[in-house]
C-alpha cells in the first residue's frame, strides 16, 4: 500500500501513513493532539482540521484537497445538523489519499501543537485535566449481569482507554438514570490527575455533553481576579474582579495574621469572607459568559501564602514569625465542594504549591508564566506587594526570597498616597530649574498644564497620589535635585522655590496647593527609601547567592509592576542595574499562571517540580541582608552602580 507525506501545522510534525488512513489517526500516531469528545464519532466536530493546498517547496509536499477522501457520511450528517465551515473537515472521518499539509485550527486543538493566544496576549498550550468522553454503552442483558456502571466503565476504557476509574460517590445514585435518559449514550467527564495516578470519573451527561469550563482565580489581599475558560477550546468567556473583604479584618497581611491570633473566630470569619468573594466572582462570569455554574469542572486558584492558608480554611497563626511554617507547601487537590465552592458536583480545585512561607502559590504561578527556570538568561522577577516576592533564576539554578517591603509601595504610610482610583495622580515630570511639576491623574486625559484640565479636575477631583505615582515623584525629585542622594529633602532650595516649605527641622515639596494640598514630605521620602531598600536587599541577597553582579532581564509583576515605570525603578534604585529594554511590566502573571495551570495540566507538573528545585532564602537569617539594606537607602545606591542608567 501506498504511504503518503502529512505534514501537520504549525507545529510541524510530520509522518508517512497508508492510503484510508483516518487523519485523526495520524494526527495521534505523532502526537499531535486534536480534540475529539465522542471518539471518532462525527458528532462533536470537535476534530475540525483545515486542508492547505499548493506546493510546499519547503517540506516537499504538493498538498491538494484532491489528497483527501470526499466529504461524505459523518461529515455529510454533521454538517447537516451544525455549522461546519466551508474547507473544514472533520479529521476522524477524512482519510488519507495523498501527500497532505493539514493545518490545526486554534479552537480543535487540545495541547501542545497549537496554543491559544489570550487576551494579554500569551500562548496557552491546552491539555486540560478534564477529558469529555462520548460513549454508547451496551444496554442490559439478562444473561451478561454486568452492572451499569460496570459496562459504562468497560465503554470507556475500550474508546477511551481509562482503565480502573474511580467513580465520585454521588455518581452511584445518578448512573442508571442518566444513561437510560441519554438512550445508552452519553458523555463521562474524567479527570486526570498530573501524577499518573488513577483518573477518576467526576460527571456524567445524558447523550453528547460538546463543553466543559473551569474557572482561574488570583487571591490578592487587595484584589481578587477571575477568568472563566472553556476547557475545550481555551477561550476565556468572562473575566471579573472584586476587592478582598478580608480587608475589613487588616488592611495588609500582617495585620489580618494578628487579627486571627486576637480573634478565636478570626480566622472561621476571614475564610468565609474570601469564599463568600470567591462565590459573588463565579456568579458573575458565569452570567457574563452565559453558562451554568454547575457546567464547571474544573478551578485553580493562586495567592499568596497567607490567602492561600485562609481560602483553604487554615489557621495562618504559624506564617506570622519565624520559621514561617506553613502548613502545606505542595499543591492541594481538592474537590470544590470541601472547600464550600458549589460547582459541578464532580469539580475539583487544584491549588499550587507555594514557595515558602511568603513566596507563596502567586509567585509560583507567575514563575510558571514567566519561565525563568526555562532560560538560559538570569531573569529576575519581582512582585511587590506588602511583601515582596522575588525568584530569581534560569535554567541551571532558581532561588527565591520575600522581602518585608511594607505598604509604603501600595500608596499606605504616604501622607499624599492612595490607592489606584480616579483623582489619582500617576504621571509626574518635574522641571530641573523652575521645581513647578506637571501631572497626569487617574480618569483625567490633559496633563496639569495643558487645557481642560482645570474643568476635568473640578469634576473628578484631585485627591492623592497612587503607588506608581509615588515612585515617580520621588524620582523626579531626586533627578531635579530636590532630593540628595540620602534621600534628604534640600531645604537650600525653599529660597528658590515657594515649593519646598520648611516644617519644623525637615522639609516638603508641595505638589498641588489648593483645597486638598497634597505634599511631599521628608517622611513619605523614608518610607520610600526603607520599602526600596527592603526590596533592593532581598534582590541582592539572591544574587550573592547566585554569585552573579548583574541580571539580564526583569520582570515586574502584579498591579504596581504594571504602572510603574522601569527607567523610575532604576533611578530609585528598586531593582538592579539592567538594560532598560530588559526591564518589562509583565502584569497579572499569578492569574495568568493560573489559566495556565488551568488548561494545560502539563504545567501543573512543571511547577511542582520546578517548585522543590527552587532554593529557598530566609532574608531574616542572611547576615549580609542589613549591610545591602542599608546601602540601599541611598538613590539609587551608596556602593552599587547604575551604568545602564546614564547610557
Ligand atoms: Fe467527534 Fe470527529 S471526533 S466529530
Amino acid at each position: 500500500m501506498t504511504d503518503h507525506l502529512v505534514l501537520f501545522m504549525p507545529s510541524g510534525k510530520r509522518g508517512r501513513f497508508p492510503t484510508d488512513t483516518p487523519v485523526l489517526d495520524a494526527a495521534r500516531q505523532l502526537g499531535v493532539h486534536v480534540e475529539s469528545v465522542c471518539g471518532g464519532r462525527g458528532i462533536c466536530g470537535r476534530c475540525q482540521v483545515d486542508v492547505q493546498e499548493g506546493v510546499f517547496a519547503k517540506h516537499g509536499i504538493t498538498s491538494s484537497k484532491e489528497h483527501i477522501s470526499p466529504f461524505g457520511g459523518n461529515e455529510v450528517r454533521y454538517a447537516e445538523k451544525r455549522d461546519l465551515k466551508a474547507g473544514r473537515r472533520l479529521s476522524c472521518s477524512a482519510k488519507i489519499l495523498g501527500d497532505l499539509v493539514i493545518d490545526i485550527p486554534q479552537d480543535a486543538v487540545v495541547n501542545a501543537q497549537v496554543v491559544r493566544k489570550d487576551s494579554d496576549g500569551r500562548v496557552i498550550e491546552r491539555n486540560p485535566a478534564i477529558h469529555m468522553c462520548y460513549v454508547e454503552v451496551e444496554e442490559p442483558d439478562m444473561h451478561k449481569p454486568l452492572g451499569d456502571l460496570d459496562r459504562l466503565l468497560m465503554a470507556i476504557e475500550a474508546d477511551w482507554g481509562f482503565k480502573g476509574l474511580a467513580i465520585d460517590a454521588y455518581l452511584y445514585g445518578q448512573v442508571q438514570q442518566i444513561l437510560r435518559k441519554g438512550d445508552w449514550k452519553v458523555t463521562a467527564a474524567v479527570h486526570e490527575p498530573v501524577d499518573g495516578g488513577a483518573a477518576t470519573l467526576v460527571a456524567l451527561y445524558p447523550g453528547l455533553k460538546n463543553e466543559a469550563y473551569g474557572v482561574a482565580c488570583d487571591i490578592g489581599s487587595t484584589t481578587i481576579a477571575m477568568h472563566l475558560s472553556s476547557l475545550l477550546s481555551g477561550r476565556t468567556l468572562a473575566s471579573s474582579g472584586t476587592s478582598n473583604p478580608q480587608i475589613r479584618f487588616g488592611e495588609d497581611l500582617m495585620s489580618r495574621v494578628s487579627y486571627v491570633m486576637m480573634n478565636p473566630e478570626g480566622r472561621e470569619g476571614m475564610t468565609i469572607a474570601v469564599r463568600e468573594a470567591i462565590n459573588g466572582l463565579i456568579d458573575k462570569v458565569c452570567k457574563e459568559g452565559e453558562i451554568d455554574r454547575g457546567d464547571i469542572l474544573d478551578a485553580v486558584f493562586v495567592g499568596n501564602p497567607i490567602m492561600h492558608h485562609l481560602f483553604l480554611g487554615i489557621d495562618p497563626t504559624e506564617l506570622g514569625g519565624a520559621p514561617f511554617a506553613l502548613a502545606v507547601s505542595g499543591a492541594v487537590n481538592v474537590k470544590s465542594s470541601e472547600i464550600d465552592i458549589p460547582l459541578n458536583p464532580g469539580a475539583r480545585v487544584y491549588m499550587l504549591p507555594c514557595i515558602a512561607g511568603h513566596v507563596g502559590a502567586d509567585a509560583a504561578a507567575a514563575t510558571l508564566t514567566e519561565g525563568p527556570h526555562r532560560q538560559d538568561e538570569m531573569m529576575l522577577l519581582v512582585d511587590v506587594g506588602t511583601n515582596a516576592e522575588i525568584v530569581l533564576g534560569n535554567s541551571a539554578r532558581t532561588v527565591a526570597a520575600s522581602s518585608p517591603t511594607g505598604p509604603a509601595f501600595e500608596g499606605a504610610e504616604i501622607s499624599c498616597g492612595q490607592r489606584a482610583a480616579p483623582g489619582a495622580i500617576e504621571r509626574i515630570r518635574i522641571d530641573p530649574e523652575t521645581l513647578e511639576p506637571r501631572y497626569r491623574v487617574i480618569g483625567i486625559e490633559p496633563w496639569s498644564d495643558e487645557p481642560g484640565f482645570d474643568e476635568a479636575a473640578k469634576k473628578v477631583g484631585v485627591t492623592g497620589v497612587c503607588g506608581s505615582g509615588i515612585i515617580e515623584i520621588i524620582a523626579e525629585m531626586y533627578l531635579a535635585g530636590i532630593i540628595t542622594e540620602d534621600g534628604v529633602i534640600n531645604g537650600d532650595l525653599a529660597a528658590r522655590s515657594p515649593r519646598i516649605t520648611g516644617n519644623g527641622r525637615t522639609f516638603s515639596y508641595l505638589l498641588r496647593d489648593g483645597e486638598q494640598r497634597l505634599m511631599v514630605t521628608q517622611t513619605d521620602v523614608r518610607a520610600i527609601q526603607l520599602a526600596k531598600a527592603a526590596l533592593y536587599a532581598g534582590v541582592k541577597l539572591l544574587m550573592d547567592k547566585q554569585g552573579i553582579d548583574h541580571v539580564d532581564r526583569i520582570g515586574l509583576a502584579g498591579a504596581f509592576g504594571s504602572f510603574i515605570d522601569p527607567k523610575y525603578a532604576l533611578v530609585l534604585g528598586l531593582v538592579p542595574d539592567c538594560d532598560l529594554e530588559k526591564v518589562k511590566a509583565v502584569g497579572n502573571a499569578a492569574g495568568t499562571g493560573a489559566r495556565m495551570a488551568l488548561l494545560n495540566r502539563s504545567h501543573r507538573r512543571e511547577i511542582e517540580q520546578t517548585v522543590t528545585r527552587i532554593e529557598k532564602i530566609e532574608t531574616a537569617l542572611e547576615s549580609k541582608f542589613q549591610e545591602h539594606f542599608v546601602n540601599a537607602m541611598a538613590f539609587p545606591n551608596k556602593v552599587d552602580a547604575f551604568p545602564r542608567l546614564t547610557e
